[in-house]
């Protein structure tokens, strides 16, 4: 017992850890990270050439945290540069720009470049924490990644989600803040994800089907069917999906407008069938 309440006092070792920076080129990466350890920004875009690396420190409730930050060039042609820099890695700040749709919608290919660096074996993804910048908030007008969309996209497979901007310095404190706390229990839970940590409260399979009604082009695309489809086809598919997404079950971003547009696809489908 004493010796137990003795070692409890004896202040605990620095935690080591290791963050990467992903995303497409400009999305601004390297001005988040500066935004927090510089508490500055720069408006010039000066590409990150391969990789840029930084140390700092920051204290989590009672842990001092050692991070080692590898701010990642976005260019493909760096490839080659970056692959070396996925292993034994705790976290991930995956970045796009609200402003582009092309870079939010390369997230899953970056992903795709980190899994298959770290190999078949190991953990793979289960073993890292991913927070998902939504940045350039500020942009305004210019915006055309809504804030419904990205968090559907990043909530759904168990990634933090963050609006920031690196000009305004919104968001950039409380996202680094939960960021590095989500990675001190992720070590203290033996390197997994905490579970029901920053898991969602809802299925991949709710997500998808709520992001696939958003991009239907109509009432048969919306239920996911052919058209010319029957009345027993449009009933069966509205019930299957209203059950998924009905908003008392499914607590995803956008449920409730994807619930409604289901009842009125089936309105719509209805009225002109035999
Ligand atoms: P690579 O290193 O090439 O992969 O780019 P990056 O993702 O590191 O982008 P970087 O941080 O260099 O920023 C790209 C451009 O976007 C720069 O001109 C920044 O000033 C600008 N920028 C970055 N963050 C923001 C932001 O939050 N708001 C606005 N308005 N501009 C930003
Ligand atoms: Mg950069």
């Amino acid at each position: 017992m004493e010796a137990s309440a003795a070692k409890r006092k004896e202040p605990r070792k620095a935690l080591r850890i290791k963050v990467i920076s992903m995303g497409n080129a400009e999305v601004g990466k390297s001005c988040i990270i500066k935004r927090y350890c510089e508490k500055r920004f720069v408006p010039k875009y000066l590409a990150t050439i391969g990789i840029d690396y930084g140390v700092t420190k920051v204290q989590i409730r009672d842990r001092e945290i050692k991070v080692n930050i590898f701010d990642m060039a976005g260019h493909p042609f760096f490839y080659e540069v970056r692959n070396e820099f996925y292993r034994d890695t705790q976290g991930v700040l995956l970045v796009y720009d609200v402003g582009s749709k092309e870079s939010f919608e390369a997230l899953e290919a970056w992903l795709a470049e980190m899994r298959r660096e770290l190999g078949p074996h190991g953990a793979g993804l289960d073993s890292v924490v991913v927070a998902v910048c939504a940045n350039k908030v500020d942009a305004g007008k210019l915006r055309v990644v809504d804030e419904s969309e990205g968090r559907l996209w990043a909530e759904s497979r168990g990634f933090l989600y963050w609006e920031t901007s690196a000009q305004s310095g919104e968001g950039i404190q409380e996202m680094f803040q939960n960021f590095y706390s989500a990675i001190v229990e992720l070590c203290e839970n033996g390197g997994k994800r905490p579970a029901g940590g920053s898991g969602a409260a809802f299925t991949r399979e709710q997500a998808d089907a709520i992001r696939r009604i958003r991009a239907s082009k109509d009432s048969w695309d919306l239920l996911g069917l052919k058209p010319g489809a029957s009345r027993e086809e449009v009933t069966r598919a509205y019930r299957r999906l209203a059950v998924l997404l009905h908003p008392d079950k499914c607590p995803a971003p956008g449920s409730e407008d994807a619930f409604k547009a289901l009842g009125s696809a089936r309105a719509a489908l209805l009225r002109n069938l035999p």
